[in-house]
């Protein structure tokens, strides 16, 4: 059946991670190569793709619910083609068309590459398309790492969040099988790219206007891969796209407790573009509960790497990610996490109640014996404590100037419609070198530069001021706020 640009409306919902948002972006901008437009109305598209995410039960309860929505328009537009992709996709395979039997494609993270064959398929056989990696117990660790392939072909300048910034994969997958976690199974065995292609990657998205990369693996900092008879780790890495000319940040997320070494922090230390900034989840604060979750470490092991931070990098900026409410956690386990808080003074914590996985080792092991509500109480007393500190840490911020990357109009400037006025100033965001998000008012021209910012007010979650110019009087240069 030959295309019309009628059956070429894409419509892409993504939920999750980071990953997943790159996913999406490299889809869509295959997509696009083959005539597709992007569409935000759900009743307009032909194509209709969920990328999935199955960290917690909700992501997942979430998409069949949107899917269950659908399930009638196929009725009146039988040339409808819906798609499931990802994390959901790899794990529940089969499961998505007995639960949702108006599914046409299911592509696991491995597989992407294959979308754009597999919607035209799907449309023109009306047959169901499925595109999946091997399970975990499905063959050798080779054979299962062969069949999860990493999707990174160059992409489409105009599909990134913001045409400054972009996300580089230099892993897929994890092998460390944390009890909790879903990962291992819907991203595949650990794998890291090779170097020169992900350097190369870099100087393109800079020749493309990209200022800032971030790195992205499930534990960028186990990034390990040998060429041409060199060993390169992470920081080596670092060290190799550094002098990208046009890249100005460099970020990497995220990173595992036992693989933070003193080569990486050194880098950290001396790459000047590198940001002072460390996302490494404690996950608890509880050796019993880091033991159950076999995450590898004890607490005196978390704070000696803690102390290597702060000692090889000083003011870098640390976030974590706590789990509560994990099988056997006591209410003393519970605040042996509050006080791991209350000392390392994250810059902010993601924080999640615990979602019992199918598949995972602590499904098998323990029941999810922590009662819903003391999982929401222990959730929002853990967020009450963090958003005390964050807000705190930021008011040390008052009264100084912070060197800011502009990243465009604000959420509010772009909801109230500011962002495609021609007004000469609107909302803007940005962010620090330590990752802390500022807000002041500016030029929409500014998206893209380094500016200087006065914060006068913070919040919690954000640091509020205004933009400093430099203006020659009589010789000398002194600073004026600009007034909007
Ligand atoms: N339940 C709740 N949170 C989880 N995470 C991973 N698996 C689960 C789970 N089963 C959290 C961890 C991880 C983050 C991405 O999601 O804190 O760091
Ligand atoms: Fe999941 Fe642990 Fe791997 Fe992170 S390190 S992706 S929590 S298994």
């Amino acid at each position: 059946m030959s295309e019309t640009p009628h059956n070429k409306q894409l419509y892409i919902e993504t939920v999750g991670c980071q990953m997943n948002m790159l996913d999406s972006e490299l889809v869509v901008a295959a997509l696009r190569k083959q005539q597709f437009e992007l569409t935000n109305d759900i009743k307009a598209a032909d194509t209709i793709l969920f990328n999935t995410c199955s960290v917690r039960e909700h992501a997942e309860h979430k998409i069949y619910s949107q899917l269950g929505r659908i399930k009638f328009q196929k009725r009146s537009r039988p040339n409808l083609v819906i798609g499931v992709m990802g994390c959901m996709a790899q794990k529940d395979q089969e499961l998505i068309f007995e639960k949702a039997p108006h599914v046409d494609l299911v592509v696991g993270t491995g597989q992407l590459g294959e979308i754009p064959k597999l919607i035209d398929e799907a449309r023109s056989s009306r047959e169901r398309q499925t595109a999946l990696s091997l399970d975990r117990k499905g063959g050798s660790r080779e054979s299962v790492a062969n069949s999860f392939e990493s999707y990174d072909p160059l992409r489409d300048p105009e599909m990134r969040p913001s045409p400054y910034q972009a996300f580089v994969r230099i892993m897929i997958g994890c092998d460390k099988f944390c009890t909790y976690c879903v990962v291992p199974m819907t991203r595949g065995p650990e794998q890291s790219r090779p170097p020169s292609l992900i350097a190369s990657e870099v100087r393109t998205l800079a020749e493309q206007g990209v200022k800032e990369v971030t790195l992205l693996g499930q534990t960028v900092n186990s990034y390990r891969h040998t060429e041409d008879g060199r060993e390169y780790r992470m920081s080596d890495l670092l060290e190799l796209i550094h002098d990208t000319e046009g890249i100005e940040r460099i970020k990497f997320v995220t990173n595992y407790p036992k693989d933070m070494t003193d080569d990486l922090l050194q880098a950290v230390r001396d790459l000047p573009k590198v940001c002072r900034y460390l996302h490494v989840p404690a996950q608890s604060g509880c050796d019993d509960q880091l033991k159950a979750m076999k995450r590898g470490y004890t607490v005196a092991e978390y704070r000696e790497m803690m102390q290597r931070i702060n000692a090889t990098i000083p003011g870098c900026a640390v976030s974590s990610d706590f789990i509560v409410g994990f099988c056997g956690e006591s209410e003393e386990s519970f605040q042996k996490s509050m006080a791991l808080i209350e000392e390392f003074r994250f810059k902010n914590s993601f924080i999640f109640k615990y979602s019992e996985r199918p598949g995972t080792k602590a499904n098998g092991l323990w029941p999810d014996d922590i009662p819903e509500d003391v999982k929401k109480r222990r959730n929002n007393e853990m967020l009450d404590l963090q958003n005390r500190i964050s807000e705190e840490d930021n008011a040390e911020f008052i009264g100084t100037t912070v060197q800011v990357l502009c990243e465009g109009a604000s959420k509010t400037a772009t909801k109230r419609g500011d962002a495609d006025s021609d007004s000469p100033s609107i909302q803007l965001v940005g962010r620090t070198d330590c990752d802390r998000i500022v807000v002041f008012d500016g030029n929409p021209r500014l998206a893209g530069s380094m500016v200087e910012v006065d914060v006068h007010d913070i919040t919690a979650t954000t640091l509020l001021g205004s933009i400093v110019t430099r203006q020659i009087t009589h010789g000398m240069e002194i600073d004026l706020p600009v007034v909007s």
